[in-house]
């Protein structure tokens, strides 16, 4: 079985592209190199000793993108492939807009143009917005607050159109919590171009020297210590995630949505102690005012994940920390160590 990765050289996609080689899948990789390293996929062939095949090419490019159609019996598309910076989306909603839905627009014709009939699609624990309760289940209310967040919405309110007209279709809206960690190989993980904006790049940045000190945004929330609480995921429990999401829901005509996470909530501090802990020094913070737009607490239900795709989240805070730590201290600057 072939299965289309666009955004598979990213963070999210290189992990999953391993899942994939390794359960046995061929799997084609469609990715313009925007956010990601050609040697991430060097990686990914390192791990697991196979091979893939790349297409360095933009979904924005619709004849690029036919190539891969055309050139490939593609059964399933996993759809990483986007823009993800949350306060560059707010800078830039047009760029954010025509890349992430533009770009699925054309990923959807060419599917339908070449008779495939099974996506993936990464969506994000942003679309429930400011939830009124915590754990969240998939029947909560939509809504966003900033562009990044309306392009999940809108594409999974299009992927949703288009599958009510082609009935024999299976769309999957994977609702991703917060990704973190690495490869237990050491030999890939997250690579931020600049200054990270995620709480878990930022403090492992801190950690090998690159970063002065972790700025934690906010201490006056109603959570437990006063910081942020968020649900944070090994990435190579959600690349799984996608491997049970492509079993289970191959050919089984109809929009599944799952949550991704761990059911647990973490806050800020700690996150610092864990990573702190990892990698054997005591990590310097300061207590800064809260984020613009931040949320106070956020974690998922996931179990209609386990009732449905036999899936749950199996790898601690502490193998996240030590896992990110270890790519991070080998690659202090990412991909090009
Ligand atoms: P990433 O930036 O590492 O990966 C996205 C990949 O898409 C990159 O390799 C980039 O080069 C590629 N890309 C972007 N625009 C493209 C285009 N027009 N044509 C071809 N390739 C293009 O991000 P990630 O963290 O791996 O996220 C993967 C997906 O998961 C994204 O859709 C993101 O919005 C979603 N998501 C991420 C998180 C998170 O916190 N990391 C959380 C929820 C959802
Ligand atoms: C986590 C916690 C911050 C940085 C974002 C997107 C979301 C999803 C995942 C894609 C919060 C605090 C952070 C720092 C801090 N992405 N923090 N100091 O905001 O939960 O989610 O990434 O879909 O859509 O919004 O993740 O890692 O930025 O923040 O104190 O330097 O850490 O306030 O409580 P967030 P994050």
């Amino acid at each position: 079985m072939t299965i289309l990765v666009t955004g598979g050289a990213g963070y999210i996609g290189s992990h999953t592209c391993v899942e994939l080689l390794n359960g046995g899948y061929d799997v084609v990789v469609l990715d313009n190199l925007s956010n990601a390293s050609e040697k991430c996929l060097d990686a990914v062939k390192e791990i697991t000793g196979k091979s893939l095949k790349f297409y360095k090419a933009d979904m924005l490019d619709y004849e690029a993108t036919e190539k891969v159609f055309k050139e490939n019996k593609i059964d399933s598309v996993i759809h990483f492939a986007g823009l993800k910076a949350v306060g560059e989306s707010t800078q830039k909603p047009l760029y954010y807009y025509h890349n992430n839905i533009t770009g699925t627009l054309h990923i959807l014709d060419l599917m339908k143009k070449y008779g495939v009939k099974n996506i993936i699609f990464s969506s994000s624990a942003t679309v429930y917005g400011t939830p009124k309760t915590v754990p969240i289940t998939e029947d909560f209310p939509l809504s966003t607050t900033n562009p990044y967040g309306s392009t999940k919405l809108f594409i999974e309110q299009i992927l949703t159109d288009v599958q009510k007209a082609n009935p024999d279709m299976s769309v999957v809206l994977l609702r991703y919590f917060n990704p973190i960690g690495a490869h237990k190989s050491g030999l890939m993980g997250e690579d931020p171009k600049g200054i990270p904006n995620n709480l878990l790049p930022y403090i492992a940045q801190v950690a090998v020297g690159k970063l002065e000190k972790v700025h934690v945004f906010g201490n006056d929330y109603p959570t437990k210590d006063g910081t942020g609480v968020r649900d944070y995921i090994h990435v190579v429990d959600l690349a799984v995630g996608h491997v049970k999401a492509l079993e289970k829901r191959t050919d089984v005509p109809g929009v599944h949505i799952y949550n991704l996470g761990t059911g647990n909530g973490y806050s800020v501090l700690d996150i610092i102690n864990a990573f702190s802990a990892a990698c054997g020094k005591n990590l310097p913070y300061q207590l800064d005012p809260r984020r613009p737009g931040d949320i106070a607490e956020c974690y998922a239900n996931a179990q209609k994940a386990k009732n449905e795709l036999g899936w749950t989240a199996e790898r601690t805070l502490a193998e996240m920390c030590e896992d990110s730590w270890r790519w991070q201290s080998t690659h202090p600057n990412g991909f090009e160590d």
